[in-house]
């Protein structure tokens, strides 16, 4: 039996029709030209500084004591929280302004509270239903807009199949072991040997997200798992670190300007620092399998999957034909589902005879950036400082 297939959805987005203000939707590859345009769905505020915040040694900051009207989303970490409000935005196709008055985030707006009793409604639904168990989420229904449809569309029943791989993918019966895939991939990359020689680099290119044109960007990695991404914005720099063990992002425009990662989330951050050097993936993730193989952008992928500390999961996608890595999708668990990140891979290139994606495109539900590198300096020495959280806090 082939991956579940579903067929095509319709994409038009009723609230974009019925209203040019939801042209700024928040995360939809399509509209953030126009969302670079007005600005309005990054523009956020500063939330009261909240003082020193533990690193992930200590305790976590929590929602309700960083924001001010939390009433159901409560008891869980600040990352976390934003995770679900990328989930909200992502269900409905709404940009954060179509629920929120963008100056004062804790203000409820009529439609912030219809949204807050579906919070409830689907905590509810699962509870009652399926024993806890979070498989209802708004996008259940929402699939892309504000009202969900009712009737079946005959096109769409009909229609050309589109892939929509479930989150967790059970082991299949006849494929390749897991370890067979690894191992051309490792041989696709230069090697094991080569891929141990590599400790670190510099790049150095740009990145296109929000705001088009490219941004200059640098990458800084250190095996095993340091990694810091630094894209400098006309607003400031955007800034992704993790030193081994605490990881944070720093963004300039949104509600909260800068956070730490934690559970799921973190563990995706470590993972994302692993890839930077990928000879030793398979030890980081347990409980691999594989699935059925399928098709990305033309080119056939073997399915890989593996588990992780903390609630990560991990779909790797490895071209059949060169063996390397196409696309990772990572998930972390949040109060109201699965928050997915996508890296896709291109580009590969020889640096110090390991091959290297020169181009990426990394996806999360706060917006895609696509990242083009112009030069990428081997095993240079790198001040542990580029891996610090880029706003210090007491520990
Ligand atoms: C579909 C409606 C909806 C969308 C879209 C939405 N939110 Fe929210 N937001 C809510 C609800 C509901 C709450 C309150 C949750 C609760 O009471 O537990 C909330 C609370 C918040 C808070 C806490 C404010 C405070 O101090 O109490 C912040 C910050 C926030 N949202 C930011 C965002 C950002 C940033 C986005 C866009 C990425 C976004 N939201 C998108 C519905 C939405
Ligand atoms: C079981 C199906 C279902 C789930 C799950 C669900 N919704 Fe809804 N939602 C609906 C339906 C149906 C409507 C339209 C109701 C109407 O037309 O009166 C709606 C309407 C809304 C609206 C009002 C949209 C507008 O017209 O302004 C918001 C906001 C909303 N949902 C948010 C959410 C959020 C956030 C979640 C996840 C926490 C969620 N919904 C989960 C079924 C669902």
């Amino acid at each position: 039996m082939a991956s579940p297939i579903h067929k095509p959805k319709i994409m038009l987005n009723k609230s974009a029709i019925r209203n040019p203000q939801s042209a700024m939707m928040w995360s939809r590859p399509l509209v953030l030209a126009v969302a670079a345009m007005t600005v309005v769905c990054v523009i956020g505020i500063a939330l009261a500084a909240s003082g020193p915040q533990p690193a992930s040694a200590l305790k976590p900051q929590m929602s309700q004591e960083v924001f001010k009207n939390v009433q159901v989303l409560t008891g869980i970490p600040v990352d976390e929280f934003m995770g679900t409000m990328g989930l909200f935005s992502a269900a409905l196709s709404m940009c954060c302004g179509e629920c929120h008055d963008n100056e004062h985030w804790e203000v409820d707006t009529p439609r912030k509270r219809t949204a807050r009793k579906m919070a409830q409604m689907v905590q509810a639904i699962n509870k009652t239903n399926f024993n806890g168990r979070q498989v209802v989420t708004c996008w259940t229904c929402h699939r892309n807009r504000d009202r969900p449809v009712v009737t079946p569309t005959l096109d769409t029943v009909y229609g050309e199949a589109m892939l929509e791989p479930d989150d967790i993918l059970p082991a299949a019966a006849g494929m390749p072991s897991a370890d067979s895939i690894f191992d051309k991939y490792i041989q696709a990359l230069g090697g094991a040997a080569r891929l141990a020689s590599l400790t670190a680099y510099v790049a150095k290119g740009t990145s296109t997200g929000y705001v088009s044109g490219g941004l200059p960007a640098e990458f800084y990695a250190k095996a095993p798992d340091q990694r810091t991404t630094i894209v400098h914005t006309a607003n400031g720099d955007i800034v992704r670190a993790f030193d081994g063990r605490d990881g944070s992002i720093m963004t300039p425009l949104t509600a909260v300007k800068d956070y730490d990662f934690t559970g799921g989330e973190l563990e995706g951050v470590r993972l994302d620092a692993r890839m930077a050097f990928p000879g030793r993936i398979k030890e980081f993730l347990t409980n691999w399998r594989v699935n059925h193989p399928t098709t990305i952008d033309g080119r056939e992928v073997n399915v890989v999957q593996g588990s992780g500390a903390s609630g990560l999961v991990a779909t790797f996608y490895f071209d059949k034909e060169t063996g390397l890595l196409n696309r990772m999708v990572r998930y972390a668990n949040s109060a109201m589902g699965r928050v997915p990140t996508q890296t896709d891979y291109a580009d590969y290139r020889p640096v110090a005879g390991v091959m290297m994606p020169f181009r990426w495109t990394f996806s999360w539900l706060d917006g895609r950036d696509r990242v083009v590198l112009t030069d990428i300096q081997p095993n240079v020495p790198i001040d542990a400082a580029k891996f610090a959280r880029p706003v210090p806090r007491a520990r």
